[in-house]
């Protein structure tokens, strides 16, 4: 099971990759989450795409996402297969991908910009596990994580004029993908429950 979640930012890939990835016992991967963890740990690429790319609301440039992702479905993990979360997000890298392995499922969840503005600006992630919280995911005690006490902490993109700049990159660069992937291409209702849309995408990825 070989899989990319697409969709605008904030319609809930992370949420549902994490839970999707768990049950299937295979791998999530998240480039957003890569070039956070890179600008954390002070590597000096990973400050400069923040600096100059995802801390702005841009993409980082097509040849260094393609080449983290390249070697990070090398890894034995991603054997079993995987969720590909928030890659591709253009064209080249779509292209990139197909040289690079098969994909059997794209799953598109859609959900309106009304929506996306309230949860991104309500997001909160806990800054050592990295679990997401949101307006209907709060955590039992405010500003601390549920699973393991680390703080809750906002992250830099999610200030509403950044958001705004996000949105408006997806429909430019990122969009156009679904007419890319039109033969594997799933949508599902964004603004369902959160269990109600894992329970479409688990269905949508058992269809042969
Ligand atoms: P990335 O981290 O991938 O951000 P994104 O795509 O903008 O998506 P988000 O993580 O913001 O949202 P999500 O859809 O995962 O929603 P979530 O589940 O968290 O990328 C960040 C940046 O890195 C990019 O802007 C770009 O600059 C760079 N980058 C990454 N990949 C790249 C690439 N391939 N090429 C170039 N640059 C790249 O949910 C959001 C909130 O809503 C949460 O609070 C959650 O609790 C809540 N929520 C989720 N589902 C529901 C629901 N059903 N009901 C109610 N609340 C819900």
């Amino acid at each position: 099971m070989n899989a990319i979640f697409l969709g605008p930012p904030g319609t809930g890939k992370g949420t549902q990759a994490e839970r999707i990835s768990v049950e299937l016992g295979i791998a999530h991967i998240s480039t957003g989450e890569m070039f956070r963890q890179l600008a954390n740990e002070g590597n000096p690429v990973g400050v400069e795409a923040k600096e100059k790319y995802w801390g702005k609301g841009n993409l980082v440039p097509d040849d260094l996402t393609i080449k983290l992702v390249k070697e990070r479905l090398a890894k034995e993990d991603c054997k079993k297969g995987f969720i590909l979360d928030g890659f591709p997000r253009t064209i080249p890298q779509a292209e990139a991908l197909d040289k690079i392995t098969k994909i059997s499922k794209v799953i598109d969840i859609e959900s309106s910009e009304e929506i996306i503005i309230k949860r991104l600006s309500n997001r909160r992630q806990c800054s050592k596990c990295k679990k997401i919280y949101g307006i209907d995911v709060p955590p039992k005690k405010e500003g601390i994580c549920d699973i393991c006490q680390g703080k809750l902490i906002q992250r830099d993109d999610d200030r509403e004029e950044v958001i705004r700049d996000r949105l408006k990159v997806y429909e430019k660069q990122t969009k156009p993908l679904i007419k890319y992937y039109k033969e594997k291409l799933i949508t599902v209702d964004g603004e369902q429950p959160i269990d109600k849309i894992k329970q479409d995408i688990i269905k949508a990825i058992s269809l042969k």
